[in-house]
């Protein structure tokens, strides 16, 4: 079965569909996107992603494409002619087509792409079950990491370098020796003490949705949680380290820069949490 994109206002064969080599995303990364989880044919954590697309494009000043309501039938649709029961659906906006001239031009219509894939999920549980490496990279990103952009070129550079190294993710850290956030994804520690800390909401990085929605999780669990900075090397002392973004949902990290985390096994706190968020995405999804 051919996959189906959305774009601009069409469903067309992946394989075939293109955009203008004068969209801004792809000559300035002017552009904005969010990617869902789909459990069982139904986008998870909706509402999150759809207020942050909202927030990313009104931080850009690019017009809303169409209303949420109408972005919602879209968004499904394409779910659907991809035949999607387990998967991840990506969507980006940029702010449109116009020749080359950096200041915003006028009048012209932002672009819409949404692609869909189907993801395996007893892979990822196995993936989860072994858990992932991390390594330390600096953090040379730009002062609106809050804001999701398509501009990712140090993520891309540092999630390759952590490739190379064997690793399945990368810990960003700032000029004061405390991580920021993954290159996807949030990060979280558990101190020996049994308290969750992940960095507070600043514009260093990415309010992640899985974050906001696994929050209140850690607290009804009554599992102590603050939101504060912590440095790599509390990172590499914690009882735990996990990760969180809607393509890894609640990931166990096993060791940064080849140090292992304790026992170098996925962590029982990290595990728990990953078990509860995905029952909780799964059942509210498509709300
Ligand atoms: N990334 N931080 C960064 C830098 C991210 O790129 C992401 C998500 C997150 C987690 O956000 P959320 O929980 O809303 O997925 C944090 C997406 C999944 C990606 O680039 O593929």
């Amino acid at each position: 079965m051919p996959r189906i994109a959305y774009v601009n206002g069409a469903y067309e064969r992946a394989s075939e569909a293109a955009v203008s080599i004068e969209d801004r995303g792809y000559q300035f990364a002017d552009a904005v996107y969010e990617v869902w989880s789909v459990f069982d044919g139904r986008l998870a954590d909706l509402a999150g992603h759809l207020n942050r697309l909202e927030r990313s494009l009104a931080e850009l000043q690019i017009a809303m494409p169409m209303p949420r309501t109408s972005l919602l039938v879209v968004l499904n649709e394409v779910v659907r002619r991809n035949r999607i029961r387990e998967g991840l659906v990506y969507l980006q906006v940029s702010r449109g087509v116009a020749p080359r001239d950096h200041v915003f031009p006028v009048g012209v219509r932002p672009s819409v792409v949404i692609t869909a894939k189907p993801v395996d999920r007893d892979a990822a549980a196995q993936k989860a079950a072994s858990g992932l490496k991390a390594i330390s990279v600096p953090d040379i990103r730009w002062g609106r990491c809050d804001i999701k952009t398509v501009g990712l070129l140090p993520n891309v550079l540092a999630k390759q370098k952590a490739k190379e190294l064997g690793a399945g993710e990368v810990i960003f850290v700032d000029g004061d020796g405390f991580v920021t956030e993954g290159g996807s994804t949030n990060v979280y520690i558990v101190t020996k003490d049994g308290i969750i800390r992940t960095r507070s909401l600043t514009a260093n990085i990415l309010p992640g949705v899985t974050r906001l929605n696994l929050l209140p999780l850690i607290r009804e669990a009554s599992l102590e949680l603050r939101e504060e900075s912590f440095t790599l090397d509390e990172a590499k002392a914690a009882a735990e380290v996990f990760i969180t973004a809607a393509t890894s949902l609640v990931m166990p990290i096993i060791a940064i820069d080849d140090h292992k985390i304790a026992d170098g096994k996925p962590g029982p706190i990290a595990c728990a949490l990953r078990d509860v968020y995905i029952e909780r995405a799964r059942a509210s999804a498509g709300v």
